[in-house]
Formats: structure tokens, sequence, C-alpha cells
């Protein structure tokens, strides 16, 4: 007993005989890697065993006998989940496990504003400290290859440069309140139609240069403390047990440090995962209960058992081990000093709004129909169930329970519901005929209608387990748009949800607002938009396709999409988004990067000068003048083009961005510098990138076909990534 005592005071750095003997682990002075070596040498067997794998939903057992607790994960990309029971997908039934609801991932990519990305991750991460939280399961960074999966609403769109600044930012300002975020889902989860055992083919190209760039940023900039292995197989092995995506890629060429986690079930067999880069599995699914609860994980008592046996080596246990201990040292989870975080106060709630207001695209705006002038009109109609559906807890493991939501239609009622007379119209859904009559007689009525409809979080909508079938509005909303439209000119129609065909009534409204998922603040954000307190600067992160059939995961349906056999070949390789609509000459109804504001903004004096000779090749750099009336922001985007590359390259492909807020006149100088990596594509044979020697457009757009400036460049030596 005496020496149970003696050394628990030893492990813990309690007093001993009334001296202060502190374990090396335990002394945040000591350099991580020492303290990861100490704490894992006084760790038994079964200690480390408990580490990688979990023992409830969404912990990792404690070992009280060291000091190390119970380790908390938790969804998601856009704000702290509510807690889910132990050993079941329901909720926990607490009611302290509300938080703020940020907009959605796709909302926030169109704000193209990293720094918002990383005030949006510092108040989910403070949030998450205040909840108790330690690994954060965000953002999510998979490209939208299709505008059919049902998770696209997570995502940051289609380009994976602008996903890697997005998660980049995001990161970083998660990270810096002592929380692991884990990026996920690593990789090629593009589709939830048979997500668990699709097998993705791809080339080379591809993956390195479309799926992997965000991930790799995540690693090598934002020095993310942890990765989750998608459900997916990839080379016919499944992602959270697959050689050379955790092996090689993410762990030898890119030196990721940290954990490796599992998707929930995303996990198969013990020598697979003990052996292919697999750190931490986790898992709810009836085969944990088949195996007999969370001592039946493949990485528990089977694991054991193998260890034991000696047939699985004891330094791969040790190697997870280790990468699970150095997440916990980085997130300071043993030292007093750690973040205590904070929920919903007022900051988080205006970055939330912010987001929101930067978010939304305004995609049409006919004879400046918007801002709508509350003092010059008396009645405003408001038609569409999104006006008052809540969302915020919506799309499965990514949902919310929200503080509070305020809806679109209370939005606007906050903002002129005293002066305005606004009247609330269904229009759509459960009503049929007698709901649209309502909305035609309420929409003749007023002076203005502000249609808010588009899609939802519903299964087979924007939502995780199920892909769209179609691009469609849901519940007759073309129809009834169209009719609203004939019965008020003065309509405006406000899309919530991801991206929809719209050729049927487009013609017919003057204004088109695509507002994403806006968060708990959204209707007082969209207030600001319609009412004019804020001009519009989303850009679109993706493109908006005239019809499916356009897009390239379609091109040769269904081996593209959804796959045959179990096997879905990504044959249009690197062209994805705009990368195929330019290449293949195809009209977006709305391009990439595409979105218009209240002002009106001047690009001059371009020039590109020299880079500083080291990582700077070269440096785009020109004015933009806001020659408007009032204050707005613009994002200017560059994109490159080879002139004769020796592989097929797309057509243009984005390589840096800027946004600007400028006051009306101010004119501000814009400087993108470029480096090896905005030039080159990755070399298959050579399995490298390379920036080849000779001729470049480089452009400077306001959306990927409205090209503003532009200049030629020439590389004058041939440069690869070991250059
Ligand atoms: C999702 C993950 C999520 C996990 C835990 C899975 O089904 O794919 O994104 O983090 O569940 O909720």
């Amino acid at each position: 007993m005496k020496l149970y005592v003696f050394l628990l005071c030893l492990a813990t750095g309690a007093s001993v005989f009334g001296a202060e003997v502190k374990s090396l682990y335990l002394d945040s002075r000591q350099p991580l890697e020492t303290r990861v070596d100490d704490l894992l040498s006084r760790m038994t067997l079964e200690e480390k065993i408990s580490l990688v794998h979990a023992n409830s939903t969404f912990t990792t057992a404690a070992i009280p006998r060291l000091g190390i607790p119970c380790r908390w994960m938790d969804d998601g990309p856009n704000g702290v989940r509510e807690d889910i029971s132990p050993d079941s997908w329901q909720p926990a039934g607490r009611t302290d496990d509300f938080s703020t609801a940020m907009p959605v991932g796709i909302c926030l990519a169109a704000t193209w504003d990293t720094n918002l990305a990383y005030s949006e991750g510092e108040a989910i991460g403070q949030e998450a400290r205040a909840r108790g939280k330690d690994i954060m399961l965000g953002p999510t960074v998979n490209i939208m290859r299709t505008p059919l999966w049902g998770r696209n609403f997570e995502s940051f769109g289609e380009d994976p440069f602008l996903t890697s600044r997005m998660a980049v930012g995001f990161i970083h300002g998660e990270q810096s309140q002592d929380i692991a975020s884990c990026v996920k889902h690593f990789v090629a989860n593009n589709q939830e139609c048979e997500r668990g055992s699709i097998n993705v083919e791809m080339s080379e190209r591809a993956l390195h240069e479309i799926y992997l760039p965000a991930f790799k940023a995540a690693v090598e900039e934002a020095d993310v403390w942890s990765v989750m292995g998608a459900y997916n197989q990839f080379d016919g092995q499944h992602c959270c047990e697959n050689n050379y995506l955790l092996n090689q890629i993410l762990k030898g060429e890119w030196g990721f440090k940290g954990l490796v986690m599992s998707d929930w079930g995303g996990a198969h067999d013990t020598k697979e995962e003990a052996l292919n880069g697999l750190d931490l599995e986790n898992g709810l699914d009836g085969s944990v209960a088949r195996r007999g609860g969370y001592d039946g994980c493949h990485l528990a008592q089977p694991y054991l058992d193998l260890l034991k046996k000696g047939e699985l080596p004891m330094a791969g246990l040790d190697n997870k081990v280790r990468r699970n201990l150095r997440v916990m040292f980085a997130t300071h989870v043993f030292d007093p000093g750690r973040t205590n975080g904070s929920l919903n106060t007022v900051t988080h709630q205006m970055i939330a709004r912010r987001v929101a207001e930067e978010g939304i695209v305004l995609l049409k705006n006919q004879n400046h129909l918007l801002p709508l002038n509350p003092t010059k009109i008396k009645t405003i109609a408001v038609i569409g169930e999104n006006a008052i559906l809540l969302q915020a807890h919506g799309g499965n493991s990514s949902g919310i329970k929200a503080f509070y939501e305020v809806t679109p239609l209370q939005g606007i009622l906050n903002r002129v519901g005293r002066n305005v007379n606004v009247i609330f119209s269904g229009g759509y859904k459960d009503g049929g005929v007698d709901l649209t009559k309502q909305a035609i007689a309420a929409a003749k009525s007023a002076d203005a209608v502000i249609y808010i409809g588009g899609l939802n979080h519903d299964l087979g909508f924007d939502c995780e387990g199920a892909d769209r079938k179609n691009l469609k509005l849901p519940y007759g909303q073309d129809e009834l748009i169209s009719e609203i439209a004939a019965a008020n000119p003065r309509t405006i129609v406000v899309l919530l949800g991801t991206p929809v065909v719209m050729d049927s009534w487009l013609d017919q409204v003057p204004s088109v607002l695509q507002a994403w998922y806006m968060g708990m603040e959204g209707g007082n954000a969209l207030a600001h938009i319609l009412f004019g307190d804020v001009a519009p600067s989303g850009k679109l992160p993706c493109t908006i396709p005239k019809r499916l059939s356009d897009c390239p995961a379609f091109a040769d349906c269904p081996a593209t999409y959804p796959g045959t056999n179990g096997v879905v070949t990504y044959k249009e390789g690197l062209f994805v988004g705009y990368r195929w609509f330019d290449t293949k000459r195809i009209q977006p109804q709305f391009p990439f990067g595409f979105g218009l504001s209240y002002t009106t903004f001047k690009y001059s004096n371009w020039k590109l000068v020299p880079g500083d000779g080291t990582n700077e090749l070269v440096i785009a750099q020109f004015d933009i003048q806001n020659t408007g009336a009032r204050d707005g922001a613009e994002v200017a985007q560059l994109y490159v083009h080879q002139n004769h590359p020796s592989l097929v390259r797309p057509e243009k492909e984005l390589k840096g961005f800027k946004k600007v807020f400028l006051k009306p006149g101010e004119t501000q100088t814009v400087s993108i510098p470029l480096n090896r990596g905005a030039f080159a594509f990755y070399n298959p044979e050579q399995k490298s990138w390379i920036a080849e020697k000779g001729d470049f457009k480089i452009m400077v757009g306001k959306s990927s076909r409205d090209i503003v400036l532009q200049g030629g460049y020439h590389l004058p030596e041939s440069l690869s990534e070991k250059d």
C-alpha cells in the first residue's frame, strides 16, 4: 500500500513526505516529446490499449492512476454539437449543451475571408472548451465533386485552394484555444451513396491536385492535431486503414505527428488498423454492440490479444499511444493554465452574424431592386416555409442545439416590423393548392415579395446519410416562384441550402440571393442585406450549373456517379467544378467566384513585379477602387493558366485571392505573391509538384468568368518540389 501511494504521488506530482516531486510529464516547461516519452514509459500495456479506442460514443477512458482524464470528442464543423448518449445516437438529454450555431461551412467559404475563418474557429474552440471538449470533429474539407453530395453544405466548396485557405484559418483559430481540430474525412468522401463501402478510383493527379491539398495544408501549415479517416475505400482499402494514404502520404511525406482517428464505425479489421496508420478507433454501430461493446473494438481486446501473441509489434502500439499523448500535451490537457473557454458571448454571436452577412451571395439584382428601402414600402409579403423553419439542428452530425435561432421572418420583423406591414405565407410543402392561393394573394397585396425557399436538412436534401436525387427545388417551388413573380414583379428570391437549378423562373425574377444555412443570427444577417445595412460581398465557392448533366461527375453515369458494383471512378480527373466548365466551355448558370454587390469596383494599375528571389517568384499588384456611393467589399481572385503544359491542365486554376473592404471612392493596392506552387502541377511519374519552365497567363477576376486584368509571365526554369 505504501509503495502504491508512493508511485501514485510520483506519477501525479503530489507531495511525498512533504517534498514536491514533479513527474517530467506534468512539468509544462519540459519539451513536448520529453513529456510524451515520460508518460508513455509509465503506462501498462492495458492502459496503452485503452487510449487507442473509444469507450463510449465520444470519449476515451480516463487513467486516474496517471492523472489522464477522460478525453472528449465532439462534432463538429459549425459549432459544438449537443451531447450524445454514451451507447446510442440518442441525445444525452442534458440542459447545458447548447452552443452558438455558426453558419455552415459552405457559407463560411462564400465569405472568402480567411480572418473570419480564424474567428469562427476560435469561437468554436472557446465554446468547445467551455463544454469540456478536447477534440473537435471538423472542419469538413472534402471537395464538392458533385452538387448532389448530401454533405456539400458542410464543405468549403469545389476548389482545393479556397478550401485550403479557409481550413488553415479555421484550424489556427480553433487550435489556439487548447482544442485539437480534426480535419475530415481523409479522403475522397465525396458522396453519401454507399459511403461505408464505395471504392473510389481516381488518377494520382486528381488525388494530389484536387482531393489532398486541403488536408496537406491543414497538416503542413495549420499543424492540425488530428485527422479523421473517411468511410469509403480508396484503391480497394478502407480509408481508415489505408497504408498508402495514412502511412505513406500523411505520416510519411507530410510528416504528420498527430493522431488519425476512424470515422464512427469506419474501421474494420484489427491487423489492418494496427499496421496501416489508425491511432484511435471510434465507433458506435451494430458491429460494436455485437462484439460486446467497446472492449470488442478492433483496437481493444482483439488488438491486445494479437499483441500478446506476438502477432503484432508492440512498437506499433507505442507509436499510436505516442500520437494520442502528443495531442493531449499539445492541447495542454495536463497543464493548470488550460483555457476555460466561453459560451454564447456577444462576440460569438457577432461572428455568427458577420459570417452570414459576408457569406450571402447576391446572384441577380435587376434594376437595383435590392436593397429595399423600408421608408418607401408599406407592405412586404414574406413567402416560403424556410422563412420560419429552424435549421441549425439539422444535417445530422453537424447539427447544433442553438441557444436561439433568428429565422429569416424574425430577422425581417426585427429590422422593419415596426414601420412596415409584414405578411407571411408558408407557400409550399404541406398545404398544396390552398397555400399557393394564399401566397399569390399575399404577393398581389404587397409592394414587394421576399420569397424564402430552397432546400432544408431533410434526408435527401442537405443532410449526412443520403445524397440529393436531383438539383430541382422540392415541393413544387419552381411553379410557385413563377406564379408569385407573375403576381408581383418585385419578387426577391432567397434560396437556402446548396445550389439548385433555376432556369424555369430565373428570367422572371429581378433579384436572387444564395443564402446557404446562416446559423443562429441568420435572420438578422439576411435582413441587413435585404435592407442595405450591409452590402453583399459573398462569392460562390462552387459553380451553379444550368443542369445536372452539365456537371463533371455526370459525364459517364453510373460509373462516375454513384458507381457500379461498389466502385466509383472519377473519370473527370482534375476537371472538377469550374475546371470542367471552363475547359469544356460549358456555360454555367452562375460561375465559381461570382457574386454582386450594391456598389461597384474598378480594377486598375496592373503590374507583375519580381518576387523576393526566394519563395516568391512574382507578385501580382493592382488597385481596386470602390466607385459606388456606399461601403462594400470585393473579393479579387487570381487564376493561373499555363500556355503549353507537357501534361493536360485546366483552363484556369485559383491560386490567390484577397478580400478588400472599401469606403466609397477609396482605393486599395492589392499584392498577391505567387510562389512555385502557384504554377505547379503534380507529375505522377516524378511523384512531385513541378512548375514547368515556359509561359503562363496570370489573371485577376471578379469571378472565374469575369477576368478584368491579366498579364503574361515567363518562368525561366523548371522548379520541382525539391528545388
Ligand atoms: C460522420 C462524421 C462525424 C461522426 C461522429 C460520422 O457519421 O461521418 O463526420 O464526425 O459521425 O458524429
